[in-house]
């Protein structure tokens, strides 16, 4: 008797707690997730902020306030309303997703923010601003983390950031997930944790960042019907789980945009796409140029690193443009090796005293392709089967790009002088 009544009580206990486990399992998420900030057009006075819930929230808003030593700021911290869209792929559950840009902020200062509605609030993270003039400053470039984010990338953004706690920003170019898929971002945004909710991130599309299309053209975001990418547009997980700038070509944005960073210019072009009209764009913004420093960031490389890979069209696009203005430095994506080209000029190796470019392919990710670039005179080093994370310092008369592998080794090390 005694073992059966434990036996039942043991059982009606643990059925109530499988009931509230599978009740805990199966209710869609109220609690804001995916919190990321991401770097806007005017850096040193504004913020965006992104972020969803599985269930839809009435008056979402983002609190903020200047940062301070305990938690007075909670009684002054200021609430914007968030713009809210409701997304789901043709299987499976909606999402909502909220963003909201923090503007009249003021440069280089730390902020707290959180995120939700109510009571479904999120913890309280912080940012800081860029200052309004230049100031040296690092910031972490990811190439394609692509695949097995959950498995293989994590610890990649993890030693990344521990690498570079201060970095200003991070940097991706393209092709941070394989598929324009709900589930893959969720691997992205799982792995880079809190990462995501303090440091800023700016990214551009690579291919596999692009829509997919049905057979007959109309958009869908579901693999089993996916016939073909179409170029022209990305992922509508792209435009929901990010807030980026839009001072790009009219149509491509949240891929192409610009902004200028404490004596940095950042030009990020969406390589998939209207090549033409974004050689047009850039030009201006090269030609007056108040900021020290140009980097330009997209996926597909000028100097492939394959024998059978050539973006000719992109190259065509762009090259002349960056010989004469005299880009110091062009980040890329898309081969999965590395390669560090010696300064560039005219297709060539710069000569002593003359102005280069130094361009770079690198991948974050575990997917890993043979380095036979037809280019290896041009190349300064090469690699391959290596997962890596750049931290790249910007300083007053100098500019250095410092590799590192995915077990926080330094690998390769550059530098850039004015
Ligand atoms: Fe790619």
């Amino acid at each position: 008797m005694m073992r059966s009544g434990r036996f039942l009580s043991l059982f009606f206990l643990h059925s109530a707690c499988l009931l509230a486990l599978f009740a805990e399992a199966s209710e869609p998420a109220r609690q804001p997730e995916r919190i990321i900030l991401n770097l806007t057009a005017e850096p040193a006075t504004s913020m965006a902020v992104t972020w969803c819930t599985e269930v839809e929230l009435g008056e979402p808003v983002v609190e903020w306030a200047v940062a301070a030593e305990g938690t007075e700021f909670v009684k002054l911290a200021q609430r914007l309303p968030a713009r809210m869209e409701r997304w789901a792929e043709p299987v499976g559950a909606p999402a909502y997703h909220y963003s909201a840009v923090l503007t009249g902020l003021k440069p280089g200062t730390r902020y707290c923010y959180r995120v939700g509605a109510g009571l479904q609030l999120s913890e309280w993270n912080q940012f800081t601003t860029a200052e309004a003039s230049a100031k040296p400053f690092s910031f972490v470039w990811l190439g394609d983390p692509q695949d097995e984010i959950t498995e293989h990338c994590s610890r990649v953004f993890r030693e990344a950031y521990r690498t570079a706690p201060k970095a200003a920003f991070w940097l991706f170019t393209g092709d941070i997930c394989g598929d324009p898929l709900d589930s893959q971002w969720a691997e992205f945004f799982g792995g880079m944790g809190f990462i995501a909710r303090m440091v800023p991130s700016i990214m551009t599309p690579g291919n596999h960042d692009t829509a997919y299309l049905l057979k007959e053209g109309k958009p869908d975001m579901y693999r089993p019907t996916y016939a073909r990418r179409d170029p022209a547009r990305v992922g509508q997980v792209w435009l929901s789980n990010l807030t980026l700038p839009e001072n790009g070509v009219a149509g491509l944005g949240e891929t192409n945009y610009h902004l200028d960073y404490q004596g940095l210019r950042v030009i990020m072009i969406n390589s998939n796409t209207r090549l033409a009209e974004q050689a047009a764009w850039l030009e201006p913004l090269l030609a007056s140029n108040p900021a020290t420093w140009t980097v330009v960031a997209f996926h597909h490389p000028l100097y492939n690193g394959g024998a059978k890979r050539d973006n000719r069209q992109t190259r065509d696009a762009f090259l002349p443009l960056f010989d004469k203005y005299k880009v110091d430095l062009v980040l890329t994506g898309h081969d999965h090796v590395y390669m560090r080209s010696h300064p560039l000029r005219e297709g060539r190796v710069a000569a002593a005293g003359e102005k280069g470019t130094v361009y770079l392919v690198s991948a974050s990710g575990p997917k890993f392709y043979e380095c036979n670039t037809p280019y290896p005179e041009l190349m300064a080093r090469t690699a391959s089967g290596k997962q890596l994370f750049q931290v790249i310092e910007v300083g007053a008369d100098r500019l250095s790009v410092r590799t590192h592998s995915a077990d926080g080794v330094l690998f390769d090390e550059c530098v850039i002088r004015k």
